[in-house]
């Protein structure tokens, strides 16, 4: 069997995939094109697809003979799941690893968005000190505020726990409540959408980009959070409208926003790169070493599995597996 492996990944996984298949490595970072993906993909039975590989209706209806497959990513918004399942294919992804490493990461922007630390290496670098002020760079206070969480799935649950240690009062808003043993643990408590957006001092988005939360964050809801309030954004790009999102933080209708996902990723809105009280990063939230490498390798263990008759440990269509 034949496994095609689109985009670089951490080598022990083309390794696992070597030691079993006959693997087409793409051992590049610049993804196939859909021609090329078309032409690669012929008299392969597995995938090990990232998430800048577009499968949608039309790519997969293409696909003949494939099996699973596996994306290298707990998000598959690059992946038209249904479409899958009516041709048969597994689709499978990487949840757990990333949980405590993207939590961190979303923490690591509430806080530099907080505390205006990127400005004050620019300006420390730049030269720009001369003398300490009483109000040099003064941002806002974390401990004891109110952490708004969109989404208290896995994610969102280990932020908001991280949050229970600076005494912060957790609310959160998702499709469904979560089982009163979850809330009870982590104190926090089931609002509507607008009492989370009026109340929370730190909106953190938590949720999977699907129809139902594509531009949860517009202008509407910016309008009600708090002037002093900042938006952490470590999901997916559309679920928040980003031109929106820079109008805001120009006019300080918010404090501040903490972005690692963009709507057309690489390109950010030309806005947003003129702010000061704005922090960007490069959709790195699950970017550690460790963390990075194990999605990798449960990527490829996922594809194996499937390939060889196992039911992969993270399928996300069981249907066709029955
Ligand atoms: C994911 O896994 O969905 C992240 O966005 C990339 O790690």
């Amino acid at each position: 069997m034949k496994v095609l492996v689109t985009k670089r990944v951490f080598p022990e996984a083309v390794e696992y995939l070597r030691s079993k298949f006959e693997v087409d490595y793409v051992s590049t970072d610049e993804g196939l094109t859909p021609q090329e993906l078309a032409q690669r993909v012929k008299g392969v039975q597995g995938i090990v697809s990232q998430l800048t590989d577009k499968f949608d209706a039309t790519v997969i209806g293409r696909l003949e003979g494939v099996k699973v497959l596996a994306n290298v990513a707990v998000g598959y918004d690059n992946i038209d799941v249904p479409a899958a399942t009516a041709k048969g294919i597994a689709v499978t992804n990487t949840p757990d690893v990333l949980t405590e490493t993207t939590a961190d990461f979303a923490w690591a922007l509430l806080m530099s968005a907080a505390r205006r630390v990127v400005e004050g290496h620019a300006f420390v670098h730049s030269g720009q000190w001369k003398r300490w002020t009483i109000d040099l760079l003064a941002g806002q206070d974390i401990f004891g505020k109110t952490l708004g969480i969109f989404g208290l799935g896995r994610i969102g649950q280990a932020v908001a726990r991280r949050g229970r240690g600076f005494g912060m009062t957790i609310l959160y808003n998702d499709a469904q409540r979560a089982p009163e043993s979850i809330e009870q643990e982590l104190g926090a408590r089931f609002v509507d959408k607008d009492t989370l957006l009026r109340e929370s001092d730190y909106v953190s988005l938590h949720v999977p980009l699907t129809e139902g939360t594509r531009k949860l964050i517009g202008t509407p809801e910016l309008n009600l959070m708090k002037p002093t309030a900042i938006l952490i954004n470590t999901a997916r790009g559309p679920v928040v409208d980003e031109a929106a999102v820079a109008e805001a933080l120009k006019a300080r209708r918010i404090a501040a926003a903490g972005l690692d996902v963009f709507e057309k990723e690489p390109s950010v809105h030309p806005l947003l790169l003129e702010l000061t009280n704005v922090v960007l990063a490069p959709h790195i939230a699950s970017a550690s070493v460790d963390t990075r490498r194990r999605m990798s390798t449960m990527a490829a263990e996922n594809c194996a599995a499937a390939l060889e008759g196992r039911r992969p440990a993270n399928l996300l269509n069981p249907a066709v597996w029955a």
